[in-house]
């Protein structure tokens, strides 16, 4: 929906008055988004040669009377890149290392140099400081070598780590680029004039095009008369918009208790971010203020539309009784869980294997809380934004949910808890990737060393620890998940695989340590009317074609709802889209459609067991000329 895109740009321009956007290309390198934003006059921020040629081919296409600008934001390029990139009038380029710095003068003294200090990026949904950013220790080195070299440093980068959602991670950064800049200016007479705040905004929100309006039998085309019905939608969400913004904050406080901060949305950290720029560079400096926004412009623009290929029946049989629990309550448990064990990693930092291990745990309990806390602010969000899908995602009347359900741990919101579940049991069995045998077996076993002699318990303890530490930390999430999926005491009712999975563009469960939210496209008048692509001369849309169809057999205004798991199309036991999810019984040829699907997903979509990658159709919620760009 280039509609959301053009309004995310607008907002930003809204928040961010003094910060100009430079695309992360990387974020979703498809030409409409590109040229939909040359268009609007952003930049762009790209990572390598063909990202490169992607911006210019798409600019010179649309004829822009200025071309773009591009900063090569990779601090290790390969020299072949380096050239092209030089030979076509880039000259912004980011670097961490000395190397990379002897790499570039000798392919061209013109390049400007961006200098990658590393930052706290703990609390984001994906970390890049352990990859990427040179520490305060290095920048003496780098800016000497820039000087011997003949180059010119202009300013400062850094990245806070994508999907963050703490604002104040900002302040320090934004402190030491300011360090930075005093240094080189006065140390080295470097000229500095750019300050590049990186990307790591969190772009979630829903798009104006919503799929469940293609089931209105009167529209036949997503095009034009869409508008219409778009804009009476708008207005009711901006009358429900502070009932919402209010539910929110309750559910995030709730969550979180005292001593955590609330997750943030992209307005509370701009409206944090953008005065601290101006305190810490005023606008006197003369400071030329970037940032490389990926996901915040992309992910509500695309909504991804599945079908259910393949149905599997589970439903347990009875007297099998699972422990139940409340996904707040889990969250408590989880958290107070989590923060008893912080404390003993605190006393265990005097043995150098424990703190090893412990930092080890560490990352694993901050993934598991960031990913239990992420889940439950977009259910909420998904929740108080999406009343049309109220089957799915109210909590439904018990007298009116399954037997079977009813038996089993799954919540109210359908969130998948076997693992929190077993972090609040006192665990008796070994269960390797449990939080608590972890917890367990380390106090029980003093050293790596002493492994030897203990239990099986605790060599699996330990064998576990150092795989997930070899597995190394971009993997640890993807681990965590796949610990879940493996260790899953009970199988949900009903299992659909989809046409799209991990291999394809749900990979951002993989990479991007996303977690989604099937909802269905409710009320279709019937089985018998499937969406079709219609070639219309230039333009392929889309419309409802019926089929004649009347094996419609399963009864939509039933209310059941059945914990349900949603797997992708490939023969990969990790291609699991989402598990204890509560949905009608589903059929085969039904749609479900996942909304925030633009970051991260197409991008690195492979074909992997022979499964085309997803197609895309593009539609406008909003026309351009609506925007002001002053922000009306
Ligand atoms: C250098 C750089 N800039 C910008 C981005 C975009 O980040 P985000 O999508 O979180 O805004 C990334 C993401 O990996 C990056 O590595």
């Amino acid at each position: 929906d280039l509609g959301t895109l053009v309004a995310q740009y607008y907002q930003w321009k809204k928040h961010f008055p003094r910060v100009e956007p430079f695309y992360a290309v990387k974020c979703n390198p498809d030409r409409a988004i590109v040229k939909t934003l040359a268009r609007l006059g952003a930049n762009f921020d790209c990572a390598s040669r063909n990202e490169i040629n992607l911006v210019l081919g798409a600019s010179r296409e649309l004829g822009l009377e200025k071309t773009p600008e591009i900063i090569f934001a990779n601090p290790c390029k390969p020299r072949t890149h380096i050239i092209e990139a030089v030979c076509k009038g880039v000259r912004m380029m980011t670097f961490d290392n000395v190397d990379e710095v002897e790499k570039c003068a000798k392919i061209s003294k013109k390049i400007e140099l961006i200098l990658r200090i590393i930052t706290d990026d703990s609390g984001s949904q994906c970390r890049l400081s352990s990859k990427f950013g040179a520490p305060k220790a290095r920048w003496r080195v780098l800016l000497a070598a820039a000087k011997r070299y003949g180059l010119a440093v202009v300013g400062v980068s850094f990245h806070v780590g994508s999907g963050c959602r703490d604002s104040s991670r900002y302040d320090l950064a934004l402190k030491d680029a300011k360090e930075l800049f005093e240094m080189a200016e006065r140390d080295y007479g470097f000229e500095m004039k750019i300050l590049d705040i990186g990307g790591g905004f969190p772009g979630e929100t829903h798009s104006l095009w919503n799929p469940v309006d293609i089931i209105d039998p009167t529209v036949k085309r997503i095009n034009g008369e869409m508008v219409e019905t778009v804009i009476d939608d708008q207005l009711d969400d901006v009358e429900e918009a502070e009932d919402e913004d209010d539910k929110k904050e309750g559910l995030e406080k709730d969550f979180d208790g005292d001593e955590s901060k609330p997750l943030m949305f992209f307005q509370d950290i701009a409206d944090h971010v953008s005065p601290k720029i101006d305190e810490i560079f005023p606008i006197s400096t003369n400071v030329r203020v970037i940032a490389e926004p990926g996901r915040y412009l992309v992910a509500a623009s695309c909504t991804l539309v599945a079908s259910v290929t393949s149905v599997r029946n589970n439903a347990i049989g009875e007297g099998e009784e699972i422990l139940g629990i409340s996904d707040k309550v889990a969250a408590k448990g989880l958290d107070s869980l989590t923060r008893g064990e912080e404390r003993e990693i605190v006393d265990s930092q005097s043995n150098p294997e424990h703190a090893v291990i412990g930092t080890i745990v560490e990352e694993l309990q901050s993934y598991s809380k960031l990913y239990t806390s992420q889940n439950l602010v977009q259910q909420e969000v998904d929740v108080w934004t999406d009343k049309s899908d109220v089957g799915m995602l109210e909590a439904p009347d018990p007298s009116e949910v399954h037997d079977a359900f009813r038996e089993q741990s799954h919540t109210a919101e359908g969130m998948s808890l076997g693992i929190i579940a077993e972090c609040l049991e006192e665990v008796d069995r070994p269960r390797s990737m449990s939080i608590s045998s972890l917890n367990n077996s380390r106090s029980r076993s003093n050293s790596i060393e002493t492994s030897k002699g203990v239990t099986g318990l605790e060599e699996d303890f330990m064998n576990s620890v150092l795989s997930i530490a070899a597995a190394g930390e971009a993997a640890v999430s993807g681990v965590v998940i796949q610990a879940v999926a493996d260790s899953a005491p009970y199988q949900d009712d009903f299992a659909y695989y989809l046409n799209d999975g991990v291999y394809g563009a749900f990979n951002n469960l993989m990479f991007d340590h996303a977690s989604v939210r099937p909802r269905l496209l409710r009320n279709t008048p019937s089985k018998s009317h499937r969406v079709v692509v219609v070639n219309d001369e230039s333009q392929q849309q889309f419309c409802l074609e019926d089929t004649d169809d009347d094996e419609d057999n399963h009864n939509r205004n039933n209310n059941d709802l059945f914990s349900s798991t949603i797997f992708g199309p490939t023969c990969d036991s990790i291609d699991v889209i989402s598990r204890s999810v509560l949905l009608p019984k589903l059929a085969i040829g039904d749609w479900l459609y996942f909304q925030n699907m633009g970051a991260y997903t197409c991008a690195a979509a492979s074909d992997f067991n022979g499964f085309t990658p997803t197609n895309k159709f593009y539609v406008c919620s909003m026309q351009p000329e609506e925007f002001d760009i002053d922000g009306q």
